[in-house]
């Protein structure tokens, strides 16, 4: 559990915008790494909507760059290369699989753990696009993988 002062810490980079690129060159790379203020954010275009979150797990850090893309409860998740843990691209929501196993009668069922990975604000202006990192104040499992800062703030708290 984390500590009160924990929860109060600013996000490393928040509130921090960058250009990251011209539209029409991020819509033909659809996924691009970039790093805002020591942070490690990628962007992802699917289905004419961009979006852009931390991009290492927040399971154990996996890079998120080569994730697949799936729809689950009507959710689209980016499902983390290592083990294959689902998140959602729009808010960072941690989703798992509660079906029992031995009873495959029953369709899947899917609950959320809450917000565990740290989303950002994709703006267009004039063709460019930027993106703003996310002053959320409560710490976000994500965090701990983005940054050294991040890395210090859960050892200090
Ligand atoms: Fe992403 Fe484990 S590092 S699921």
């Amino acid at each position: 559990r984390l500590s009160a002062a924990m929860s109060e810490k600013t996000p490393v980079g928040a509130g921090k915008s960058c250009l990251v690129g011209k539209k029409e060159d991020l819509i033909k790379a659809k996924r691009t790494s970039v790093s805002i203020a020591d942070r490690f954010v990628f962007v992802i275009y699917h289905q004419g909507v961009f979006y852009a979150m931390d991009e290492h797990c927040y399971h154990a850090g996996g890079s998120l760059l080569d994730g697949d893309i799936e729809e689950i409860d009507k959710k689209l998740c980016i499902v983390c290369p290592k083990h294959k843990y689902k998140i959602s691209l729009a808010d960072g929501e941690g989703l798992y699989n509660t079906t029992n196993p031995k009873d495959k009668s029953q369709p899947p069922c899917w609950r959320s753990k809450g917000i565990k990975q740290r989303v950002h604000k994709v703006t267009e202006v004039d063709g460019d696009i930027h993106v703003t990192l996310s002053e959320a104040p409560a710490w976000i499992d994500s965090d701990y993988y983005q940054s050294e800062q991040g890395r210090m703030d859960l050892k200090l708290a």
